[in-house]
Order: structure tokens, then sequence, then C-alpha cells
């Protein structure tokens, strides 16, 4: 049933022409958007390439981009890929917001990919050790880097959406979803995250084994996001394009064009992240490192 559902998902995904479409280099009239992928999932946008495509469809002259860091559990570790997908997330956003300064961006981040992108916007050093007890802090270059991005880089994102964030806190404002614990790794300090109000938004949904550890795993929940949430996300991020950037005066933005209102559709009800083993292995880890 597996390789069926992710021969079938692959097909479509291959079909539609889902991969990075323009680099960095080029600003978009639009929306630029920004995606990292969960654990194992191939490179490009993974799962949550169904939501950017839509909005891109929605939002003329929008495109995205896939943050291509490896997005693995071993080989390189899961802490390494973390540390090379997070300063990756921050050179490139960065770059963008220099390159780019009128156009807004939305960042997109699922389970390991959401961890690198609430690193980038909340920070909080060292990442890991309140809950697993693990000290991250001798990773080389991890530390470093893992603080929020500076005002003049995220003033004008509009939207940032989490999905299964493994750093997700059961008590911040932006949760989205019935969670009702927080992360495996979660995160000590989220007042950046909190700084950014309506532009953030983190989708934990209750027995996700990565971003909920309040209850015993039930079901699938962490592969479930785009199917439960993904035409919210649509509506979420197109309002928030429309409605501006952290400066209401929105004077550094093009007039949004008009996004039509057709409906949209989200197909399919699992993703083709192959974390089931993965995540039993995260959590094999985390617990024999206690
Ligand atoms: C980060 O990962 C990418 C993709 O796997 C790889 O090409 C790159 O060399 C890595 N960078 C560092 C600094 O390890
Ligand atoms: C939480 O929300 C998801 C998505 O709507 C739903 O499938 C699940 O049954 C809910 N879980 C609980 C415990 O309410
Ligand atoms: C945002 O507002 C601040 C304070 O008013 C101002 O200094 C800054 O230049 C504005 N940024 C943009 C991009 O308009």
């Amino acid at each position: 049933m597996y390789s069926l559902t992710c021969f079938t998902i692959a097909a479509i995904l291959s079909a539609a022409g889902v991969s990075a479409r323009h680099s960095t280099s080029e600003c978009a009239k639009g929306l630029k958007m920004f995606v990292s992928r969960g654990t194992n999932e191939p490179m490009g946008a993974g799962e949550t390439g169904k939501v950017v495509k839509v909005i891109s469809e929605q939002i003329d002259g929008s495109d995205y981009e896939a943050i291509r860091y490896p997005a693995s559990f071993e080989n390189p570790n899961y802490f390494l890929s973390v540390g090379n997908g997070t300063r990756l997330l921050k050179e490139t956003i960065t770059e963008y917001a220099r390159a780019c300064p009128d156009s807004k961006m939305a960042v997109f981040g699922y389970s390991q990919g959401a961890q690198i992108t609430s690193n980038n916007f909340c920070g909080q050093p060292p990442i890991w050790s309140p809950y697993s007890g693990i000290d991250v802090t001798d990773i080389h270059g991890l530390v470093e880097f893992a603080k929020p991005l500076p005002k003049e880089v995220t003033k004008n994102v509009v939207a940032v959406v989490l999905f299964g964030d493994t750093t997700h806190r059961k008590d911040a404002s932006y949760n989205r979803g019935n969670s009702t614990g927080s992360g495996i790794y979660w995160r000590a300090d989220i007042s950046a995250c909190e700084g950014l109000g309506n532009r953030i938004r983190s989708y934990c949904d209750a027995g996700d084994p990565f971003c909920d550890v309040n209850m015993e795993p039930k079901g699938n929940p962490h592969l479930e996001y785009v199917y439960h949430y993904g035409n919210e996300v649509v509506e979420y991020v197109i309002e928030q394009y429309k409605s501006g950037s952290s400066n209401s005066s929105g004077t550094n933005v093009g007039s949004p064009s008009s996004p039509t209102h057709a409906p949209i559709q989200i197909s399919g009800a699992n993703g083709i992240l192959s974390v089931p083993v993965s995540a039993i292995a995260i959590v094999l880890l985390v617990s024999s490192m206690m």
C-alpha cells in the first residue's frame, strides 16, 4: 500500500513538474517561497510542494525554491543535517532579502525542515538540550548560526508555516492543530517567533511522535498535515501576502495581484515522507541518549 501511494504521488509530482523553478537570483514579482522538506523526502519541495504549487498558481509572479539540504537521518546524521539545513536556509533567505528588497517571502518547513525553519526564525542555542538532554553545543558551527534572522531580513516575510516541528512548544500562541504537548526537541525560548505575530503558524496534531510527546503515538498524524490543513494554509498565505509584511505601510512591496478563488484541490491522504522507520529510530536515539 505504501509503495503504491508513494508511486502515485511521485508520479503526480513529477507530472506537475514540481521542483525549484528559479534560483534565488531572480526576484519574484509576486510571492517568493522557500521550502524545507522532511527527513528522507527526496530532494525537492516534498509534501509541502503540493501547497506551494497551489499558492504559486494563485498569486501571479510567484515561485518557490526548495532548500537543498540533506534532510537525512543518517549519513549525515540528523544533527549535522539540521545544522547544514539551518545554515543553508539562513544564507538563502539572507541573500534573497538583500538582492530582492521589494519582494515578499513565505517560508515553509516540514518535520526536520520545520526545525531548520524555526531555528532561523526563533533562534535559541542550544537547540535540543531541554527535553532530550542532548548537548549539541559541541557540534561545530551549529550554535553560532542558530540565532533568529535579523529584522532587515525578515521584514518582508509574510508567512512562516511549520508542519510537525520537532521543536514545537505547546504554549506558543501561533500553534494550530490539536496537540497538547511539545516536541521531542522543544525549544526553550520562542520569544523571537512570538514576535512575528500573525506571520507564523505551527501545525501539530495530537499523537504526532515528533511534535507532541504528550501522547502515545496514534495513527500517523505526522504525515497528514497537508491533507488536513493544506487548503487552510493556502488561504492563510494568500491573505498574508495581500495584507502585507511587518510594516503596515507596505510601501516597499508591490501591490498584490488578484488571486483567483478557484477551489483549491489538494489530494491524497498520505505523504511521501518515509518517516515511519526514522520516526522510531529518532525516538530510540533520543531515549538511548537520555
Ligand atoms: C549540505 O548538504 C548539501 C546537500 O546534501 C551538500 O551538498 C553540502 O555539501 C552540505 N554542506 C555542508 C557544509 O556540509
Ligand atoms: C486532531 O485533528 C486531526 C486533523 O483534523 C484529526 O484527524 C484527529 O482525529 C484529531 N485528534 C484528536 C485527538 O482530536
Ligand atoms: C519598516 O518600518 C521601519 C520603522 O518605521 C522603517 O525604519 C523601515 O525602513 C521600514 N521598512 C520597510 C521595508 O519599509
